[in-house]
């Protein structure tokens, strides 16, 4: 891995073994884009791929010499308003009105390793020879503002880290209307954009369409990064699948709201935007002070999507998630909430935990109700003190029977919300998010707290801490389950309430690293209504997250292999929950469930006292299977093989990093009378080694790895198993 610099070119040149990315000072001072793709060779100078002849009559030219339009240029952090006509990076309201500008070439510094960003997650190293970066110092020079973009190539993988950091180094305020992580100029749009979106308890369908003149773009102004879509994208040209061909992946590292952009011009190039949403940002930089945008990452890859998708995952795994539980196996919980919902007493918890106890479950995890009056979801946020009809010893009361049983405790919070019925409403009326003189909107019955005051996420900590600090919760759900409305803080002037949605998210992570730093041995888990905060930036601090509100395994296979285009198996909280299922009344086979939940961080959600001994035999077995593989599964490198958006039959596979073990998940959602014969082909083995593969206790014989990654694995034909079909089967391959 290197950065280079050309000083005669201007050029900047950074490459490691998969990949090079190229840009060069522009005749008038500005950052243009060359290249980002497939590594290249090292040269003094790229400049044939400045391709700056004006296209058109419409063409205008900034005066200067050589003359010059922007209108069509590749750069690296594009400004509206002088001969560009495209959607910017940045957009600065200066105090004459004026939002142009135009950032100059004006130093650069290459170091070794990557520097943190104040108050923001953000991919890291731990070794400085990991990664290298660039930092661009940039100038405008009627505001004095000084911009300056991060570059970080990692040593590994086709990865580079972006960032922008604003300083007002002029005499007047500012205000930063816009300020993108991330502009991409890509000299074709031969690509495919695929985004994952959805809404509550579909989350992160994978939505593919050609890109084309004009905007396409996704986003969120909800206040967290949402059920409806995920702050990612790719582009791929339109052959490539998962095992061939260029994409790019764009992932944004942040929580709030959020836009994906591209857009393709009238010649052709396309421009992408990643980065927080500029409606409603409004950042007022006063003289000396800063701005730092999250961090985008992009990911090229000419080895199909699966390639890309593993980079993502080793990245998001180690070097993003931090902590004692990143690289640990996830214990095997169960959660109450589908068991009990708000209806429970401690005996009825002890129930069954000690059901739990005797399958080999890990941990117990008590959900929503324990504290203040919370006996329904209209009253207690906020009250984060046990209930004491409920709980007469307190959360360390349950907690330590709960540990006599031999497993962990767990509980669930949801910190940034209260209920107009709590106490802590009633004597902090102002401390939620709400506009003076206009209607509250509620959403499941709260507010949402200020969180953009430090005074509230303080009153939060201490009581989140007075209940933590017994020791005897070793993990935390923390839930968010509505929207932001009425998005104003009674702490902030008017010309910076344009700055709330941000200032609540970076207290958000505030509360979070706090509590992680306290606390490091509790294992956090991230959720919001499911899935609705599935976003990098909380990975940082939590290294899994409630994938999906829905448990039903059939809409599972969906919501996890669309999660899995970013996100790692070790990030994918996965449940196996009662039948019929509570989101869609289906009714799947138990070991389907548990087949489908395996590809995550594995637990259970049902009220195991309700279940017959077969049944419960039945769990004792996944969890012995679970606890056997587990690491593999976690940690392995996954690939998705046949997709349930495309048919009937899904499948993914696991495979150890010294490709000795594999797992392979296969599921088909309707049985077929007379069924043709069916062979999946796998990925990832050793071609050299003989495997041998099991299926449900049984061996099925001895396959070198080519043959199964080339001929196939049968999936059909044997007499037994195809007379014991049903709709909604499924089955793991074991390979060792
Ligand atoms: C929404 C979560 O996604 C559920 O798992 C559960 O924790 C409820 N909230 C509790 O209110």
């Amino acid at each position: 891995m290197s950065i280079s610099y050309n000083e005669k070119s201007k050029t900047f040149h950074l490459f490691n073994e998969e990949i090079s990315y190229i840009m060069a000072v522009l005749p008038n001072g500005q950052m243009g884009q060359l290249y980002f793709g497939k590594k290249i060779h090292p040269k003094e100078d790229y400049s044939y791929l400045l391709e700056l002849l004006p296209r058109s009559m419409a063409s205008c030219v900034l005066d200067g010499e050589p003359p010059l339009s922007l209108e069509h240029v590749k750069q690296e952090y594009g400004v509206y308003g002088s001969s560009d006509y495209r959607f910017p990076a940045v957009e600065i309201l200066q105090e004459n009105g004026s939002r142009i500008s135009d950032f100059c070439y004006k130093g650069h510094q290459i170091t070794p390793g990557k520097p943190k960003l104040a108050g923001l997650p953000a991919t890291y190293v731990e070794e400085e020879n990991e990664a290298q970066t660039l930092t661009l110092v940039l100038e405008d020079p009627v505001t004095g503002i000084e911009l300056e973009l991060l570059y970080t190539i990692f040593s590994q993988g086709g990865i580079v880290a972006r960032s922008a950091h604003f300083s007002n180094s002029g005499s007047a305020p500012v205000h930063l209307l816009k300020a993108m992580s991330l502009c991409m100029d890509l000299p074709d749009c031969d690509y495919d954009w695929i985004q994952f979106s959805g809404a509550w308890a579909r989350e992160r369908h994978p939505r593919v369409r050609h890109l084309e003149q004009g905007i396409q773009s996704i986003g969120s102004m909800r206040g967290h990064s949402s059920h409806e879509h995920n702050p990612f994208l790719i582009l791929k040209r339109p052959f490539t699948d998962e095992f061939h061909g260029e994409a790019l992946g764009f992932s944004l590292i942040y929580s709030g709201n959020f836009l994906a952009q591209a857009e393709v011009d009238s010649h052709g190039t396309a421009r992408v935007l990643l980065g927080i949403n500029p409606e409603w940002f409004d950042w007022k930089l006063e003289p000396g002070q800063t701005f730092q945008t999250p961090e985008a990452v992009m990911v090229y890859t000419d080895q199909g999507l699966n390639h890309m998708s593993q980079t993502f995952h080793r990245l998001y795994q180690k070097r993003l998630a931090r902590g004692f539980w990143r690289d640990r196996e996830r214990p095997i919980l169960v959660n109450n909430w589908e068991a009990t919902y708000f209806d429970f007493t401690e005996e009825k918890i002890l129930d069954l935990a000690k059901t739990a106890a005797r399958t080999g479950i890990e941990l117990f995890v008590l959900d929503d109700g324990w504290f203040g009056k919370r006996l329904s979801d209209r009253s207690g946020l906020g009250d984060w003190r046990a209930n004491p009809d409920r709980l007469p010893q307190g959360i360390s009361g349950l907690a330590k029977k709960i540990e006599a049983l031999g497993m962990k405790f767990g509980l669930w919070f949801e910190p940034e919300m209260t209920n107009p019925d709590s106490d802590l409403y009633r004597n902090h009326p102002d401390w939620i998010l709400s506009v003076p003189g206009r209607a509250k909107s509620q959403g499941r019955h709260q507010y949402v707290l200020d969180f953009s005051r430090s005074e509230v996420v303080d009153a939060i900590f201490q009581m989140m801490s007075e209940i933590l600090k017994d020791g005897h919760v070793s993990y935390v759900k923390w839930d968010m389950n509505r929207s932001i409305t009425e998005c104003w803080s009674a702490a902030l002037p008017a010309d910076r309430q344009g700055e709330v949605f941000h200032r609540y998210i970076l207290g958000v992570y505030n509360l979070y690293e706090r509590l992680t730093s306290a606390f490091p041995h509790i294992l956090f888990e991230s959720c919001s209504s499911g899935g609705a905060r599935f976003d990098p930036g909380l990975l940082y601090y939590a290294p899994q997250a409630w994938t999906s509100d829905d448990t039903d395994a059939v809409e599972r296979l969906k919501i996890q292999y669309g999660t899995s285009y970013c996100y790692p198996v070790s990030s994918m909280g996965a449940h196996v929950s009662a039948c019929p299922n509570h989101q869609v009344g289906r009714i799947t086979p138990l070991n389907t469930r548990a087949n489908v939940a395996c590809f995550g961080t594995f637990g259970y959600e049902l009220d195991l006292n309700r279940l017959s001994s077969d049944e419960l035999e039945e769990i004792k077995e996944q969890i012995t299977f679970m606890k056997t593989w587990r690491n593999l599964l976690q940690f392995g490198t996954f690939y998705r093989l046949q997709s349930p958006f495309l048919g009937n039959i899904a499948s993914w596979m696991a495979v150890s990093d010294d490709h000795s073990q594999a797992l392979v998940g296969w599921y088909r959602i309707l049985n077929t009378a007379n069924p043709p014969y069916t062979r999946l082909k796998l990925a990832g083995l050793d071609p050299e080694r003989l495997y041998r593969v099991r299926e449900g206790g049984k061996f099925l014989g001895k396959f070198f790895g080519d043959e199964l990654m080339n001929a196939g694995l049968l999936t059909t034909g044997d007499e037994e198993a195809e007379k014991a079909s049903c709709d909604f089967e499924s089955r793991i391959y074991i390979l060792d």
